[in-house]
C-alpha cells in the first residue's frame, strides 16, 4: 500500500469514526452533566425561543465592543467562510461528497476558491500574529489554541500546495493533503475545535439562563 493509497483509505476512515464517536463523546458527556438545582423564581420562562434568540444576536457584537473588535471578527468571518467555501464549494470536493451522499450541488470556479483559501489562510495568520502580540491574549492561549490553529491552516496550505506543485509529485501532495485533513478531523472533537459543534449549545445555554434571570440578551 503506498501513501496516497493509505490517506485514502484508513487514515481517512479511521479519522472518520473518531470525529463521529469523539463530537458525540463530547456532547453527550456535556449535556449529562448534572445541573445545580436553581430554587429562585424564575423572572422569564426561559426555554427554546431565549436559546434560539441568544445563538442569533450572539453572531453579532454588541454596540460597545464593536470598534475594538472590529479586527478580529472581520479575520474571523473571512477564515470561516473561506474555510467552509474552501470546504465545501470547490468541484473536485464536492465529487468526493458525492461519492458516498449519492447527490452534487454546484460549485464555485477554481480561482475563486484559490482566492478564497489564499484569504483564509492570510486571515488566520492575522489572527495569530494577533494572539502572539496582544499581551492578554497571549497569556491566556494555552497549547490548544495554537494546535488548533495549525490543524485548520494545515489543510488549506497543502490543498492549496496541489495547485501551486513546486515541482513534487501530485499523488505525494494529495496524500499529504488528505493526511492533513485526517490530523484534522482527529483533533476536532476534542480541543476548542469542539466549538464547531459546541458553540450553539454553549450560546443556547446563555441565552436560556439569562432569559430565567430576567437579563436583557
Ligand atoms: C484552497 C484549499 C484547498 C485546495 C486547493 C484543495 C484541493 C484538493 C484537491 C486538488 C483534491 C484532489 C481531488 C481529487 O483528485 O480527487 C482534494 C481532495 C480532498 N480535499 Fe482538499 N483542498 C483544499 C482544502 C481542503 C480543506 C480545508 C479540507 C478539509 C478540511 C479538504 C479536504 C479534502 C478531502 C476530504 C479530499 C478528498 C480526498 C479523497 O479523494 O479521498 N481540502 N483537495
Ligand atoms: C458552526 C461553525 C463555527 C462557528 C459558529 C465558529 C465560531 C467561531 C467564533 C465565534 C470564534 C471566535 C472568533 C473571534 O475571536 O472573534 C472562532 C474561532 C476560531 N475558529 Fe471557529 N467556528 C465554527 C467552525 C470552525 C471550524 C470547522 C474550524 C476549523 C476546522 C474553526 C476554527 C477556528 C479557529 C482556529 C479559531 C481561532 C481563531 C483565533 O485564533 O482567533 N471554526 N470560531
Amino acid at each position: 500500500m503506498d501513501l496516497l493509497e493509505f490517506a485514502k483509505g484508513p487514515a481517512l476512515q479511521v479519522a472518520a469514526y473518531i470525529l463521529v464517536a469523539g463530537s458525540i463523546w463530547r456532547l453527550v458527556g456535556i449535556l449529562l452533566l448534572k445541573e445545580k438545582p436553581d430554587f429562585s423564581e424564575p423572572r422569564q420562562s426561559g426555554g427554546l425561543l431565549a436559546a434560539l434568540k441568544v445563538i442569533y444576536t450572539r453572531s453579532f457584537t454588541a454596540s460597545p465592543f464593536k470598534r475594538a473588535t472590529l479586527y478580529p471578527k472581520m479575520m474571523a468571518y473571512v477564515m470561516h467562510l473561506g474555510l467552509f467555501a474552501v470546504v465545501f464549494l470547490f468541484v473536485p470536493h464536492i465529487m468526493f461528497f458525492e461519492g458516498f451522499l449519492g447527490f452534487e450541488w454546484p460549485g464555485l470556479p477554481n480561482s475563486v476558491i484559490f482566492f478564497l483559501g489564499v484569504a483564509a489562510v492570510v486571515s488566520g495568520i492575522a489572527l495569530l500574529v494577533r494572539r502572539i502580540t496582544n499581551p492578554v491574549l497571549r497569556l491566556i492561549s494555552n497549547f490548544d489554541d495554537y494546535f488548533s490553529w495549525f490543524v485548520t491552516l494545515f489543510p488549506i496550505v497543502t490543498g492549496l500546495l496541489i495547485s501551486v506543485r513546486m515541482g513534487f509529485r501530485y499523488e505525494t501532495l494529495l496524500a499529504i493533503h488528505i493526511l492533513s485533513v485526517a490530523l484534522l478531523m482527529i483533533w476536532l472533537p476534542f480541543g476548542k475545535l469542539g466549538h464547531t459543534f459546541l458553540v450553539f449549545v454553549t450560546r443556547g445555554t446563555t441565552g436560556m439562563v439569562f432569559e430565567r434571570r430576567g437579563a436583557k440578551t
